[in-house]
């Protein structure tokens, strides 16, 4: 249940008292967009993410689509990042996750989804992240970008110190952001050094932003992101300002929000 809103401070803030119950409603906000722009003949253009975070929202779209005929026939997908470089097979690879997690559970075309995974180290990199936001911009944008957020502030793989106006592009992995992927990975040295991510410039053109975070350790990331100064060393700091913005937390990651 939705038990408080950030009136105060303009911040559209949704807290829930759980994790369960948090991802229940970004499954619901992003089926709802699903079904309007169907009803409206319209393609829906998601930016979706990858991590533990958007996991069980995944889920309960693959429950509403077999329980619910929520159809995906009309989404267009756009992954936020991707490691480089890395197998589009490699159980560690978005791609993989992506997969796994969703699209092989519901009625997406193949070729709606886009993930910005390089082949080979033939390709060129700058080409083919300038070609990925022409085509977000060939759809007419993005409609809704989920976001989860890292320890270090990073939205996508934009890092501390990354440019507000950023798109598409290689970037180096964050010392935090690798220590956190380690578990995936298996040791330090085995996750990549660096990425393809959607700037923040990218993501902010999203008509409308959830920004969902779940448990204690995100607590202290999201009282600096919502709450600190607007700065690229919290890359997130962004986001405050925006009316397309919705932060959706649990109660574990709204502790430490000081009002
Ligand atoms: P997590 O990662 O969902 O695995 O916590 C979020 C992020 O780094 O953006």
């Amino acid at each position: 249940m939705n038990y408080s809103t950030d009136n105060l401070t303009q911040v559209n803030l949704t807290l829930y008292k759980n994790a369960e119950e948090a991802s229940i409603y970004t499954a619901n906000t992003i089926a709802a967009l699903i079904s309007r722009k169907q009803k409206e003949g319209k393609h829906a253009v998601l930016g979706l993410a990858t991590g533990n975070t958007p996991k069980r929202v995944y889920q309960e779209l693959i429950r509403m689509h077999n329980d619910e005929g929520l159809s995906f026939q009309n989404v267009i997908s756009f992954n936020l990042d991707e490691y480089f470089p890395i197998n589009a097979g490699d159980s560690q690879s978005y791609t993989y996750f992506m997969e796994q997690n969703l699209f092989a559970h519901v009625d997406i075309k193949s070729s709606n989804i886009h993930i910005p995974h390089v082949d080979g180290s033939s390709t060129d990199i700058s080409k083919y992240c300038n070609e990925y936001e022409e085509k977000i911009a060939s759809y007419g944008g993005l409609d809704l970008q989920l976001l989860g957020i890292g320890r270090n502030g990073h939205i996508g793989f934009n890092e501390p110190r990354s440019s507000f106006d950023s798109i598409t592009r290689l970037v180096n992995l964050h010392p935090v952001t690798r220590e956190d992927a380690k578990s995936d990975f298996g040791t330090l040295e085995n996750v990549p050094q660096q990425a393809i991510s959607m700037g923040i410039n990218t993501i902010l053109q999203a008509k409308k932003i959830l920004l969902l975070a779940l448990g204690q350790r995100k607590s202290e990331i999201i009282n600096k992101a919502i709450y600190g100064a607007v700065s690229i060393d919290t890359p997130a700091s962004i986001l405050q300002s925006l009316p397309q913005v919705e932060y959706i937390l649990d109660s574990d990651a709204a502790a430490l929000i000081q009002k």
